[in-house]
């Protein structure tokens, strides 16, 4: 086990602002850096031009130390037969909102990490790349080295942990249960097998040497200290960060969210902040193909959570963009991605400094 102490990543405060793809950009990450923790700036959903600006925002902002997030999943052939399974599932909300599903193109939705993305971070030379779902190929992750790049990736399970270490994961992300977002997990499509947070955090840190940082449902001081204290390395926050000023949530999904928040009490009767009432959050593979975890929608409710019926991670997405469009309009989250995880009581409206400060406060 690496102590706290030996893996430092040279930042005032041990806290990550979890990569968020759909709600932040840039000035989140910013905010986060310049409060003393790590920004991290999804780039799974970015063109190469819009990445390349985003790296010309955060080079202006004279952040030292950020972190670029991938997807690294094998992008699949389109399969005619699956989409059009997909579609007759979604034919009944096709048919209310007025939509010719014909009219809806498919496509690929997130891209993984590729030749061009390293083309376009190759000049900026981005301290920390993390990826989402394995690593890529090893000599991208030996270039990224050449400049000092550490590499990150998440874990959901001990066997995970192991391969990133054996693969050249510089850090390991676990990724417990009750993370918003998509599960990370690329060893196994088990469910099942994915621990809790402070479970898998143990059984990491007593395998591995490499710097361990916790995520999972972490949305208080006490729960960050909680897993310093147990050896992480740093705590990376995800959920706690949708309402912050610099975050680009939907005023839907805020709602959503602060209902959520407010439907939590926390027991004062333990030192960890743990959530009392039930998270009323899920985990889904209907918007996107791969599971995630988010609040119950309409299209979860109705078809769902877990199905047969989208096609392989990330085409399921592009069917639903009209829908989540018309649901939108009409101020409902029926078909979009409520991401969030299993204690959304950290979730305040503050900007992301003071967010980044409070959640570090117990620090010491
Ligand atoms: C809205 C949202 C979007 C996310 N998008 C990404 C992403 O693009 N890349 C990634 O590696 N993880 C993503 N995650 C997962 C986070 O990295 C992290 O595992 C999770 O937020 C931690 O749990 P918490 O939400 O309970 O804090 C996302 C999570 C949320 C809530």
């Amino acid at each position: 086990m690496l102590l706290a102490s030996e893996s430092s990543f040279s930042t005032k405060l041990p806290i990550v602002q979890a990569p968020m793809a759909g709600v932040q950009n840039s000035a989140l990450t910013i905010a986060v850096a310049n409060a003393g923790g790590i920004g991290s700036l999804p780039c799974a959903m970015l063109t190469p031009d819009a990445l390349a600006s985003e790296l010309e925002v955060i080079r202006a902002a004279g952040i030292k130390t950020y972190n670029l997030n991938f997807f690294c999943h094998q992008q699949p052939d389109p399969d005619t037969e699956r989409e059009a399974k997909w579609r007759q599932a979604l034919a009944p909300f096709y048919q209310e909102h007025g939509i010719n599903s014909d009219d809806v193109p498919a496509g690929a939705g997130r891209l993984p990490f590729s030749e061009a993305s390293l083309e376009v971070i190759r000049p900026y030379q981005p301290p920390i790349v993390s990826f989402h779902f394995g690593l890529p190929k090893a000599d991208w992750l030996d270039e990224i080295k050449t400049w000092g790049g550490k590499v990150w990736s998440s874990a959901t399970t001990l066997e995970e942990a192991l391969w990133l270490e054996a693969h050249g994961a510089d850090a390991v992300i676990v990724q417990g249960i009750e993370a918003g977002g998509h599960r990370g997990m690329f060893l196994t499509d088990d469910l099942d097998a994915q621990p809790g947070t402070e479970a898998l955090l143990q059984a990491v840190l007593d395998a591995v040497n490499i710097p361990v940082i916790a995520a999972g449902g972490i949305a208080s001081p006490e729960h960050v200290k909680a897993v310093l204290d147990k050896g992480a390395a740093a705590a990376q926050v995800g959920t706690a960060y949708l309402l912050c000023d610099e975050a680009t949530t939907t005023p839907i999904h805020r709602e959503l969210l602060k209902a959520e928040a407010a439907g939590f009490q926390h027991s004062t009767a333990t030192q960890q902040s743990t959530a009392t009432q039930p998270s009323t959050t899920r985990l889904t593979n209907l918007l996107s193909g791969r599971p995630a975890r988010g609040l119950v929608n309409r299209l979860m409710d109705e078809l769902g959570p877990i199905s047969e019926a989208p096609p392989e991670f990330p085409l399921a997405t592009a069917a639903l963009v009209p829908l989540r469009a018309a649901a939108e309009k009409q101020g409902k989250g029926d078909f979009s991605p409520l991401w969030c995880g299993t204690d959304a009581s950290g979730c305040r409206e503050v900007s992301a400094a003071e967010q980044t400060q409070w959640l570090a406060s117990l620090v010491e």
